[in-house]
Formats: structure tokens, C-alpha cells, sequence
């Protein structure tokens, strides 16, 4: 990555930084799966949510640190974590689309990293079932399996763009092209259903599950419907970037860009992204992990545009990252976490709390400034 003297050494400074750190987070939540912490203590998903859909992220956080470092602390908490994950192929209703998010991070990056066959069938497995969610009728990837107590046989999801890689990878490694036509299948639908002419994107579709017929977008863990809930512009950015980088689809990128320049353009005066972009003016809640993962697709995208567009979308990833280094950032050895500030839904109790994934996206952000990090998606 191209970056000015003064980038390059707090790239550096930062990294340095991380790597004290995570050595004494790895040290000690050795056992844990986090998702989020108490009092700055992990808390851990192995027991009472090993299906949830974060699980992944611990493990892909251990990878890029073994990656970079060679330290055999992280490879091992890396492996036992997606070993106990193998409860979640026993629980059929706690598999859904996020599959990828699951073992792309864990299984398919162990593999990538070590070779082993066990993590590869793992990863092979977690493809298939999710190309069985694909419903032919409307050409998209069915989503949870249910959502506030009910079940919707047709809703799917603009976070699913960033399951598509794992469809990818197993054609990739298989060649067996029925895993890329359900991806480009389910992209292809996201273009048309999710990208709004401004360049935001629904969080939900409704289709008809029968006859495949669109009936509805629904506003999901944003404000309300036909509003930008931040993580979900994220995923669209840093989704269609993987979907061209895995098929070569010029249109992809070009999504792409549209979503990361509306992103762009409603970035706050003051960098910290909020849970929506349409939330009222005088709500504080904030969401990190929007910041780090669109940095990611922003970085991903500098890569592939137009030399003359490149600085566009480099220039706003730092300036994200940099804001939460700055701002939202702890890298006290003491706390667990390293970003601050997250939310997982407009309408939850809960806001502006630490993430496991903030951490993940801060972390392959800057290793990707760095050309540093390990390929995930
Ligand atoms: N993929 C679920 C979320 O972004 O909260």
C-alpha cells in the first residue's frame, strides 16, 4: 500500500502497539470465545452461544496476530476455538447465512495458513449448507431463520454479501461452479434490491419465498426502513469489493464505489460514525465496527479503482482509522477489548459497548495498510 512517511510510521506505531496488547488479551482468554466484556473481562460464547455468529472473529483475530508475529499462542487458541465450534454443525437451527463469517475466519483461514484437511472439510461443509439456503425462486441466500420470534422463509440480508466468500473459496478450491452461481446469483439480486439510486442500502428484503417476487425492504437493526444503518453500508462496500475480487465483475466494483461514496459523503464532521446515518441528530450512539469494516472495503477498493481515484477512498480509510486510534481506541494491557464504542442494533438496549469485531476489522485494517495481513475472505 502507498502511504506518505508519516502514514507508514503510525501504521507501524499502531501495529506495535496491538502486538503488545494481544499478547496479554491472548495469554489470558485462552479458554474464551468473546463477543463482547464486562468491566473490560471478556465474556465467552463457548457455553451459551457457541453458535453465534461472531464466534468466528476471535479465531480470525488469532490468525492475522500468528500471521504476523509467528507467536504459537495465537495458531493454538486459534484451533481449539474452531474445534468447539463443531457444536454448531449438531445445531441445525443455529445455522444460518452466516456460515462465512463463521468458518472463513476459523476453518478456511487455518487451512490457509497450515494446510490441514480437517479445516478444509470443515470449511467445506459450512459452503454447503449455506448454498442450500439459496432459493432459486428469488436468487438470494435465505437469512436468519428467525428474526423477533418469527420465522421469514423470504427476507434476506445486505451483511450476507460478506458470506459470499466462503462460496467462492469452495469453488475456488473445489471448481465445482455451482458455489459461484449462487454467490453471483445472490449478488447479482443484492445490486438490483438492496442499492438504493443514492448509493445507501436496505438492511432487509422480503421477497415472496414461492414466487421469488420482491415485496418489500424492511429497515432491521437501523433507524427505521429507508434509512442507512452504517454496518450494513460497510458490508455493501466491503462485500461487492470481495465479489469482484473473487469474479472479476467490473459492475461489482462500481456498486462498490457507489456505496462507499455515499458512505463517504455523510461521514460526520467529527469521523465517528454513528449506529445510522439518518438517526436523529441528537443520539450519541455510535457504531465502530461500521468505521473499521468500511476502512477495510475502502482499502480493498483503493486497490482497484482508477490511479486518479485511488487517494478517494484510501484517504477516507485513514481518516477513519485514524479517528479510532485516536478516539475509540484502549490499548491498556489491562482491557480485553481494543475498540470502544459499538452498537449492534439501532433498537437494542444496549449502545456504545466494546465488539469483538470492531477489534477484527481495526486489526486486518491495518495490517492491510501495513500489506501485512492474512487473505480471510
Ligand atoms: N451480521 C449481523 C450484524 O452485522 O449485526
Amino acid at each position: 500500500m502507498k502511504l506518505s512517511v508519516s502514514q507508514e510510521l503510525w501504521v507501524n506505531e499502531t501495529l506495535e502497539k496491538v502486538k503488545s496488547k494481544m499478547l496479554f488479551v491472548a495469554e489470558r482468554n485462552q479458554n474464551k470465545i468473546p463477543y463482547t466484556v464486562e468491566n473490560g473481562v471478556f465474556n465467552d460464547y463457548t457455553d451459551e452461544k457457541i453458535y453465534w455468529w461472531t464466534n468466528g472473529f476471535w479465531a480470525g483475530i488469532m490468525w492475522q496476530m500468528y500471521h504476523v508475529t509467528g507467536v504459537n499462542l495465537y495458531k493454538d487458541i486459534a484451533v481449539k476455538t474452531e474445534q468447539k465450534m463443531d457444536k454448531n454443525f449438531m445445531m441445525p437451527e443455529k445455522l444460518d447465512h452466516d456460515n462465512g463469517f463463521k468458518w472463513l475466519p476459523s476453518a478456511v483461514a487455518n487451512y490457509r495458513m497450515t494446510g490441514s484437511q480437517e479445516s478444509r472439510s470443515r470449511g467445506l461443509l459450512a459452503a454447503e449448507l449455506l448454498a442450500g439456503r439459496y432459493n432459486p425462486a428469488g436468487h438470494f441466500l435465505r437469512a436468519w431463520n428467525e428474526w423477533g420470534g418469527e420465522k421469514h422463509l423470504g427476507w434476506a440480508i445486505i451483511d450476507c454479501m460478506m458470506n459470499l466468500p466462503l462460496l467462492y473459496w469452495a469453488w475456488e478450491e473445489t471448481g465445482d461452479p455451482r458455489y459461484r452461481h449462487i454467490a453471483v446469483n445472490h449478488a447479482d439480486m443484492a445490486q438490483t434490491c438492496f442499492v438504493r439510486p443514492d448509493g445507501s442500502v436496505n438492511h432487509i428484503v422480503e421477497f415472496n419465498p414461492e414466487t421469488g417476487e420482491m415485496i418489500k425492504s424492511h429497515g432491521g437493526q437501523g433507524y427505521e426502513d429507508g434509512s442507512s444503518w452504517t454496518r450494513g453500508q460497510s458490508w455493501g462496500i466491503y462485500g461487492f469489493v470481495l465479489s469482484y475480487m473473487h469474479t472479476k465483475n467490473e459492475s461489482y466494483l462500481n456498486t462498490a464505489k457507489i456505496i462507499a461514496n455515499y458512505f463517504i459523503a455523510n461521514i460526520p464532521v467529527s469521523n465517528l460514525i454513528p449506529v445510522d446515518f439518518m438517526q436523529p441528530e441528537t443520539c450519541s450512539w455510535e457504531d465502530s465496527t461500521a468505521a473499521a469494516c468500511a476502512a477495510c472495503g475502502m482499502i480493498e477498493l483503493s486497490r482497484y479503482v482508477k490511479e486518479a481515484e485511488k487517494h478517494i477512498y484510501l484517504n477516507a480509510a485513514i481518516r477513519l482509522l485514524k479517528t479510532l486510534y485516536e478516539k475509540r481506541c484502549s490499548f491498556s494491557p489491562d482491557i480485553d477489548n481494543l475498540l470502544e464504542n459499538c452498537s449492534a442494533a439501532y433498537h437494542d438496549s444496549r449502545h456504545n459497548f466494546p465488539m469483538i469485531y470492531a477489534d477484527y476489522y481495526f486489526i486486518e485494517a491495518m495490517l492491510k495498510l501495513a500489506d501485512r495481513e492474512l487473505f480471510i475472505w
